[in-house]
């Protein structure tokens, strides 16, 4: 905060403190002293009960000074005027780390004893499950769903298809690093609607959802010249390029003819966000091995 602002919001804070002790004292001598007809404020009910003009008890208004004195203490003690940080240093910053450094003495201990483990003992440790667990309910249910089973975009992580391997290097450089995967948009060389049918009757037909008729093979030479470059020539994809398998009945889109529509017409940009920051290696690696049980359990 710059120093002109500090001050002005702390002139303003103490000015509005002392505006209320002034307001209540003045409201505290309000009011006739002397019961006479004329402070009578005029409201009456059942007949004979009537409302005097009489100021507000001392009590209450003791209650209100009370609670001046306690916020003039707190704001000595805690950070509330203007940039002053209070008498006892405390910060919303200091108090995190605190915790962090608390929770980090913690789990240190177990930490390490997973970070000497094997991946393969990880992901067979119970304990080490556990935590998995519920590291990938905190950061990655969002886009891959409570079960793991993600949605149309967001791959399954519990079936046995893998766009970029199910190793332990794979899955850790996913989590760290995250995914910016492109498919270009390579319609306009597929000859108008009808090329883009057959093409997309072709891509199909790799799976068994549609028949390879005599349409759908006339795209195949198409398809060996635009998409085998990544998608291989037979269609089984390729995970160094995180190219998808097209062959099998595992869709990261949807099996429909619209949606490998779309893909063919539109690209595909899948992107999985780099947590390797956020989770520093250790956990990283425990995270990975629940993420590869996953599918082992199936
Ligand atoms: C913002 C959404 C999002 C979040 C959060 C997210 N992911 Fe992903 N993840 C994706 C997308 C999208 C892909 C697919 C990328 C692609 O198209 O290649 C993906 C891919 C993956 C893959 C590769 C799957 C394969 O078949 O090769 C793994 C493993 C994975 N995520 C694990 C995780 C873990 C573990 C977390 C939690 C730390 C997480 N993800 C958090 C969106 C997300
Ligand atoms: C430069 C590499 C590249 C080329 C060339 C390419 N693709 Fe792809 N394709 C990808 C990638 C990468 C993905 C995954 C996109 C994502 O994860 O968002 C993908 C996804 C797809 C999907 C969706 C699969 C699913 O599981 O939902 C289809 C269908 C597809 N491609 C068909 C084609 C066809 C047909 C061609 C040729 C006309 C082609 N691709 C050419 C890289 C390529």
């Amino acid at each position: 905060m710059a120093a002109f602002w500090a001050w002005f919001v702390a002139a303003g804070t103490i000015a509005f403190v002392i505006w209320c002790v002034w307001l209540i004292s003045w409201a505290g001598k309000q009011g006739p002293q002397n019961k006479q007809d004329e402070d009578l404020v005029g409201h009456k009910w059942d007949g004979d009960l009537e409302e005097w003009n009489n100021p507000a008890p001392k009590w209450w208004l003791y209650l209100y000074f009370i609670t001046i004195a306690w916020a003039v203490g707190y704001m000595i003690a805690y950070p509330g005027i203007g940039a002053f940080e209070g008498i006892l240093g405390w910060s919303q910053q200091g108090q995190y780390e605190q915790e962090m450094q608390a929770a980090e003495a913690r789990y240190a201990p177990i930490y390490e004893r997973f970070a000497a483990m094997e991946f393969g003992e990880l992901t067979r440790d119970a304990e080490a499950q556990e935590l998995g667990r519920s590291l990938f309910a905190g950061y990655c249910t969002t886009c891959h769903g409570s079960d793991a089973r993600g949605a149309p975009g967001y791959p399954n992580l519990t079936d046995d298809d893998w766009i970029w391997g199910d190793d332990e290097t794979a899955i850790i450089a996913t989590i760290t690093h995250g995914r910016n995967n492109v498919m270009p948009n390579l319609s306009p060389a597929l000859g108008g609607d009808a090329g883009i049918d057959n093409m997309v009757n072709y891509v199909r037909s790799l799976s068994g959802a549609v028949a390879a008729d005599a349409a759908a093979m006339s795209a195949q030479p198409m398809f060996v010249a635009l998409c085998s470059a990544c998608h291989q020539a037979d269609g089984s994809g390729n995970q160094a390029l995180g190219a998808p398998n097209l062959t099998d009945d595992t869709w990261l889109y949807g099996p429909s003819a619209e949606s490998v529509r779309e893909t063919i017409v539109q690209g595909r940009n899948g992107v999985m966000p780099p947590h390797g920051g956020l989770l520093g290696d250790k956990r990283t690696k425990i995270l990975a091995a629940y993420v590869a049980s996953l599918s082992d359990n199936e």
